[in-house]
């Protein structure tokens, strides 16, 4: 008997269903984002009707099972993941067009063919002339993987059954399309159902799956937000088609920390992975130059190094411009409110512009202290000693506080020369001279923005 066909609406922004239309969505509150999707009864619900009971175990008696992890042959795609790909868990890749994430998963692909694995990649988007190409010219060739040209689901399916692969790659989940619904490709219902469809057809057999997904326009997964739900880790490669370098965040991992950054830079030859992240990123600095700071950052576990710029004008026309590149903007304000009330730094009539050197984007509250010394050091044109790295979070009392990670952020500064560092005096140990803790930010401006001759004095109390 064919299925009974019917419509439902489905926010295109977050997946939620909802009998009737309306011009907002009620569970996250955009507008217009309501579509209506043909549904079909009984689609779409995956592992459903095995007939077998659940049962309740205690639960010291549940096995360990800390499961398999695939080393990806891409150390800084391993480092995201936790320590390689496990066994049996779906990922999805999300990225801007041209970001390269087709590229990503061929490198991944052909690293894992080599060691053994029987790889899938489905391309829905390119076909498979294309990917050979691409292959040829990063040198990802003399492997065994199969690419599969599919854009309907039930290609893959079949081609899962027929090839046994281990490991499946899909790019891009928005080009596929399943037969059993009527929507197009791309659809909040066929993105859903897609994917819950192939965690069906992976999982159980210990299959290892990767999703590619497109990004919207304001930057999140476009599809439903069930899709991050549904998957084990989420990772959002980003970066600026200008530069060459590409930073991959995980933003949810089941199976490891989430904030873990990878860093990846752009070449003729493919995507390559960099290690050393300060020195990549504090590359081109001019030293004893009025508004730069180099600052400590953690992103995930990783410590890395990044020069903070700031430049103060006087403002010539109309409102006082405030820009922010690679943080934060809506921080920036707040620390300028700061400067001036606390510390007495007159803003008001200054045009005022932060970036962060090298095209970084930092989520870090640690980078406080550098934008304020950064802002202060162009304003007062005075540059900061040598050798200086510095990392606190700035209170709107002008309070600096601790940040996380404190001794990795200090190995990783002084590894790269940098032996004097300025933070939060709760975590300075009191005999390192080398150290200068504050708890103030005014404090810390005087100490180290004093004029040349007075500087090294006592730190503030
Ligand atoms: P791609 O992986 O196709 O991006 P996505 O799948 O995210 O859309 O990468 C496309 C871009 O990367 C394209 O602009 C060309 C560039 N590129 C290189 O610079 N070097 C290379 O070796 C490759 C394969 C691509
Ligand atoms: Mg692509």
């Amino acid at each position: 008997m064919k299925p009974r066909r019917r419509t439902a609406f489905f926010c295109s922004q977050c997946g939620n269903g909802s009998p009737s239309w309306s011009g907002r969505c009620e569970a996250c509150g955009s507008w217009n984002t309501i579509v209506e999707e043909p549904v079909q009864e009984g689609a779409g619900r995956p592992g459903g009707g095995s007939g077998r009971k659940a049962e309740a175990v205690p639960i010291d008696d549940i096995p360990a099972g800390d499961g398999e992890r695939i080393p990806t042959g891409i150390p800084e795609l391993d480092r995201v993941l936790g320590g390689g790909l496990f066994r049996g868990s779906m990922a999805l890749l999300g990225g801007e067009p041209g970001i390269g994430k087709s590229t990503l998963m061929l490198q991944l692909s052909h690293f894992l063919a080599a060691a053994g694995e029987t790889v899938l990649y489905a391309t829905a988007e390119e076909s498979p002339g294309q990917v050979a190409n691409r292959a040829r010219r990063i040198g990802c060739t003399g492997n065994s993987v199969l690419v599969l040209p599919a854009t309907r689901l039930e290609d893959i399916e079949d081609a899962l059954g027929r090839t046994g692969a281990g490991i499946l790659v899909v790019d891009s989940i928005q080009t596929v399309y399943s037969e059993a619904l009527s929507s197009g490709p791309g659809s909040v219902a066929q993105v859903r159902h897609c994917a819950s469809e192939l965690m069906r057809l992976t999982k159980p057999g210990g299959r290892t799956s990767l999703l590619v997904g497109h990004v919207t326009k304001d930057g999140t997964l476009a599809g439903p937000r069930v899709l991050e739900h549904l998957v084990d880790t989420v990772m959002s490669f980003e970066g600026d088609s200008n530069r060459s370098h590409r930073l991959l965040r995980a933003l949810k991992n089941r199976f490891g920390p989430s904030n873990e950054l990878g860093i990846f830079e752009m070449t003729q030859h493919g995507l390559t992975g960099i290690a050393e992240a300060s020195a990549f990123f504090l590359g081109r600095r001019l030293e004893d130059l009025p508004g730069s700071v180099v600052c400590t950052v953690m992103e995930g576990t990783r410590p890395f190094l990044v020069e903070i710029q700031a430049l103060t004008s006087p403002t010539r026309y109309g409102f006082p411009q405030r820009s922010a590149n690679g943080i934060d903007s809506r921080r920036l304000p707040m620390l300028l409110a700061v400067l001036e009330k606390r510390c007495g730094l007159e803003l008001g009539a200054q045009d005022v512009y932060v970036n962060v050197a090298g095209g970084a984007t930092l989520a870090d509250p640690g980078a406080d202290l550098a934008i304020c010394l950064a802002v202060a050091s162009s304003r007062l044109e005075r540059s900061l000693p040598a050798g200086l790295a510095v990392a606190a979070e700035v209170g709107l009392g002008g309070e600096l506080r601790p940040v996380s990670g404190f001794d990795r952020r200090l190995r990783e500064a002084r590894t790269l020369g940098f032996n004097l560092f300025a933070a939060c005096r709760d975590d300075c140990a009191e005999e390192d001279k080398a150290l200068r803790g504050h708890s103030t930010l005014c404090g810390c401006i005087e100490d180290i923005l004093a004029p040349r001759g007075r500087r090294g004095g006592e730190a503030d109390s």
